[in-house]
């Protein structure tokens, strides 16, 4: 099956590659290179054995995305190019609304000229917002709370639209809690330009003696130890979420929102010191202020992604957090 897979050099979109190709779909990646390096295309051509076309193409320019898209018969689309740092979208609303709304319309705009209608669509729990009881649904409302979380409810509700005008399009929406770790080859992973904003590549900073120390963002949440909660589901679980929904979709016709979690949470507290322990090594941490738009409890209820496509995420706290350097750790996950 040929699969066109949008911002395929990213973190989440490489791992997906991989278990694609390991499934032996055919798989054409298209990314701007905004936020991601070419390199990633050999690296996973290194793990698969399988070098994945490659294509420089920015959604935002649609004259060539609708000649490619053209010129290429792809049976279904995996949607991931946008941008995701919630501060950065605090700061910049217009460039996350015109590189993931007006990205998004240009890619269905050019996908349904040609007749490309089964897509999924890589959504996020910060369509969520502040949600009262623990664990979210696929039914709690939706309210985001920052720019980058409500530019990917504004692409939900136009898949939605979209699907209600002409029945001939199916959706799949993934809505991910807390991607994190690497392929067990440590050849890909996340590659956060400049200083991170998320926990792990934060943590993975103090560890390499980047950064003298973690702030941890509040001790005063409603939480077993007072630090934030969340859902943290390893990245190749999250990639293999992928695999299962488009098995699904070959036998289903409409739009479908699935939660990508473990419905288990753990705190920063928590994730700290697992990873000290698994990886042998001491972050330093100090506790600070609450960060600003920070949310004191996440996870998912994962059920229905399980009961309906089959999907669970396997991999334990203990993988997440483990550091795999690819200089040393040759073996790779097939
Ligand atoms: C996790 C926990 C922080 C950094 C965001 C996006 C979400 C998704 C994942 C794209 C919180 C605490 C963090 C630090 C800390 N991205 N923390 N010190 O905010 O849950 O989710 O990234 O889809 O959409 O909203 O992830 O990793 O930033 O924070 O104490 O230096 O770690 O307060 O409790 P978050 P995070």
């Amino acid at each position: 099956m040929k699969v066109l897979v949008t911002g395929g050099t990213g973190y989440i979109g490489s791992h997906t590659v991989v278990e694609l190709q390991n499934k032996s779909y055919d798989v054409t990646i298209i990314d701007n290179l905004s936020n991601s390096n070419i390199e990633v295309v050999d690296k996973i051509g290194k793990i698969t054995g399988i070098k994945p076309e490659f294509h420089k193409i920015d959604l935002l320019d649609y004259r060539e995305l609708d000649k490619f898209i053209r010129d290429n018969c792809f049976e279904a689309v995996l949607h991931f190019a946008g941008l995701k740092a919630v501060e950065e979208s605090v700061r910049e609303p217009m460039k996350y609304y015109e590189n993931n709304v007006l990205g998004s319309i240009n890619l269905f705009k050019a996908m349904r000229k040609y007749d490309v209608k089964n897509l999924i669509f890589s959504s996020s729990a910060t369509v969520y917002g502040e949600a009262e009881k623990m664990p979210v649904t696929e039914e709690y409302p939706t309210g985001a709370t920052n720019p980058y979380g409500n530019s990917k409810l504004i692409i939900e509700s136009i898949c939605r639209d979209l699907q209600r005008s002409d029945r001939a399009w199916n959706f799949i929406l993934l809505r991910y809690f807390n991607p994190v770790g690497c392929h067990s080859s440590g050849l890909i992973r996340e590659e956060p330009m400049g200083i991170p904003n998320n926990l792990f590549p934060y943590i993975i900073r103090v560890a390499e003696g980047k950064a003298e120390y973690l702030s941890i963002y509040g001790n005063d949440y409603q939480t077993a130890d007072g630090t934030g909660v969340r859902d943290y589901i390893h990245v190749v679980d999250l990639a293999k979420g992928h695999i299962k929904a488009l098995e699904f979709m070959k036998m289903y016709t409409g739009l479908e929102v699935f939660n990508l979690g473990t419905g288990k949470g753990y705190s920063v507290l928590e994730v700290v010191k697992e990873f000290m322990k698994v990886n042998q090594v001491n972050v330093p941490f100090r506790f600070s202020n609450r960060r600003e738009g920070d949310i004191g409890i996440s996870y998912a209820d994962a059920s229905k992604a399980a009961n309906e496509m089959g999907w669970k995420a396997v991999k334990g706290l203990d993988e997440m957090v483990k550091i795999i350097d690819s200089k040393r750790d040759k073996h790779s996950e097939q």
